[in-house]
């Protein structure tokens, strides 16, 4: 055999770890492979909680977070790190996954060094480049750049070929973030302590009905957030439901909902939790409401009804099948759709039902599979 092929695997944001930890692990037990993993840590405390669960110690750790980082700031030092990081290790490919900043600046120093991109998560478009901002450009200049596109649905994989994607390039392989998911429910099966502290919030909010929140979505900064802070305030007039949000680390997000939801008692605003914990809170809750795009995909798979807040979205497939509605950032809009959810049986069973467009939990598999296919080097 051949001498295993160097794959960088960079990242740098919690829900990259997430989606790309079944593939590292797939990678490293294949002979075929030596992956080397790279982490910018645009994330810090957020990153280093999915790569504890996860057992993944980087090779490279740029340690680049910086309190409150602007979108260009970041984007520069990405670009010149990530480049030193690829002529120090000389990989024969990169992979990258979904649209973040890291993940477009690593797409781009691979390129600028004529080095094959591998784009996990490829082909999510939502035809409106400030819905989510900055998200929709940078999966458009992966996009252009990649040499092998893993679509999550045979819906991704149409935009690509609407875009002119040689179809030999684009392959249909699941979303990773069902590989992630279940891997961590047989983790929690296994070890229930795993995931336990939620009991303390579970026994203060016994007798209610939970609503899990999250909110980071930039687009939404300003108005959108404060907008959303106010539909959870009317929400949570009602006596019979508890709201559980665990606030995400940007500055932006946390000045908003701690000022206009602190001191609520039946609000839980927490910390970040870590994956077996998010996990539970999606099963014990009755609804979520997120502009998240993995919770999107997480929900719909665990029967969860979603509310997305936002305008568009890339993920049409819960949509389409009824288990997630879009119900934008108006605060009227948000309150009278999350009501009507808990009020009526027949609404709230028709969109709850376990329903995974997203993978079967064996697209890691499938995309190492790809890639060796692509380098020729047979097991
Ligand atoms: C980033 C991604 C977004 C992704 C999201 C997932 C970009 C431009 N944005 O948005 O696509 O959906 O992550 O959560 O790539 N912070 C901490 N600790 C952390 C993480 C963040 O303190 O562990 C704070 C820092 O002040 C940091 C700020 O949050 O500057 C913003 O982080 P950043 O990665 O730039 O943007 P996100 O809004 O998290
Ligand atoms: N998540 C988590 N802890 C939390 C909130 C979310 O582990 O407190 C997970 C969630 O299960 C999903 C991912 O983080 O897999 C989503 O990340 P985020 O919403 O930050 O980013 P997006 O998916 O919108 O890019």
């Amino acid at each position: 055999m051949t001498n295993p092929a160097k794959i960088l695997i960079v990242f740098g944001t919690r829900p990259e770890a997430i989606k790309l930890f079944p593939v590292i692990r797939a990678l490293e037990v294949d002979p075929r492979f030596r992956p080397v993993v790279c982490v910018s840590a645009q994330h810090r405390q957020m990153l280093d909680q999915v790569l504890e669960i996860a057992g993944i110690v980087p090779d490279h750790d740029l340690n680049l977070m910086q309190p409150g980082q602007t979108l260009d700031s970041l984007t520069a030092l990405l670009l010149t790190r990530l480049g030193a990081v690829m002529d120090a290790a000389q990989p024969e490919r990169v992979i990258v996954q979904g649209d973040t900043a890291t993940a477009m600046a690593g797409a781009l120093a691979a390129y600028y060094r004529k080095i094959p991109v591998d784009h996990v998560e490829a082909g999510l478009r939502s035809g409106n480049i400030y819905h989510p901002w900055p998200e929709e450009v940078n999966r458009k200049i992966i996009g252009s750049i990649a040499s092998l596109h893993f679509a999550p649905t045979a819906v991704a994989a149409g935009k690509l070929l609407a875009e002119q994607v040689p179809a030999d390039r684009v392959h249909v392989t699941g979303n990773t973030v069902i590989d992630a998911l279940k891997w961590v429910q047989t983790r929690i099966v296994a070890k229930p302590a795993l995931a336990g502290d939620l009991a303390d919030l579970e026994r203060l909010f016994a007798g209610r009905r939970i609503i899990g929140v999250t909110s980071h979505r930039r687009e939404n900064f300003g108005e959108g957030m404060a907008n959303i802070a106010q539909a959870i305030r009317q929400i949570a007039v009602r006596q019979d439901v508890a709201v559980i949000f665990p606030v995400h680390l940007n500055p932006n997000v946390r000045a908003v909902m701690n000022q206009a939801l602190g001191g609520l008692s039946n609000v839980a605003l927490i910390e970040p939790l870590d994956y077996p914990h998010f996990v539970r809170l999606l099963s014990i809750a009755e609804i979520m409401l997120t502009d998240s795009g993995g919770v999107q995909e997480e929900a719909p798979a665990l029967g969860k009804p979603v509310l997305v807040m936002r305008e568009t979205t890339e993920r049409p497939e819960g949509v389409s099948a009824g288990t997630a509605r879009l119900v934008g950032t108006d605060a009227t809009r948000i309150v009278t759709e999350l009501f009507n959810l808990l009020d009526d049986k027949a609404a709230y069973e028709a969109m709850a039902r376990a329903h995974n467009p997203f993978g079967d939990g064996q697209s890691a598999g499938r995309i190492v599979e790809l890639i060796g296919n692509e380098i020729g080097h047979k097991a």
